[in-house]
């Protein structure tokens, strides 16, 4: 498994948002969803659409092209749970948001 990256700090994502880093050049979202910090591609599966920009309620993102939606946490597609985000271990140290892609 890769090693975790410092992404950014806890403050930088509020609560329900999201954002994207590059992590190892690979274009992650990050997502804040109540405290817990989740990560997944931030490719939409449709015609790659920015994740990090759809809206966010609960743990499901609405892409912001076409309104594809996923579970965050598990990266499935709400309709079609056979086509599924990759997802990413993340993990908070000292303040920090840390991801490993
Ligand atoms: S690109 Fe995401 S729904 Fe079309």
């Amino acid at each position: 498994m890769a090693d975790f990256s410092t992404v950014c700090r806890v403050a930088d994502i509020a609560n329900g948002a999201a954002k994207m880093f590059v992590v190892n050049g690979k274009e992650i979202a990050v997502y804040n969803l109540a405290g817990t910090f989740y990560a997944t591609q931030q490719a939409c599966l449709h015609r790659n659409g920015p994740l990090s920009e759809g809206d966010i309620d609960g743990c499901v993102v609405t892409c912001p092209w076409h309104g594809w939606e996923y579970d965050i946490p598990t990266g499935e597609h709400l309709v079609d749970r056979k086509s599924k985000l990759a997802t990413y271990p993340v993990k908070v140290e000292n303040g920090e948001v840390k991801v490993a892609a």
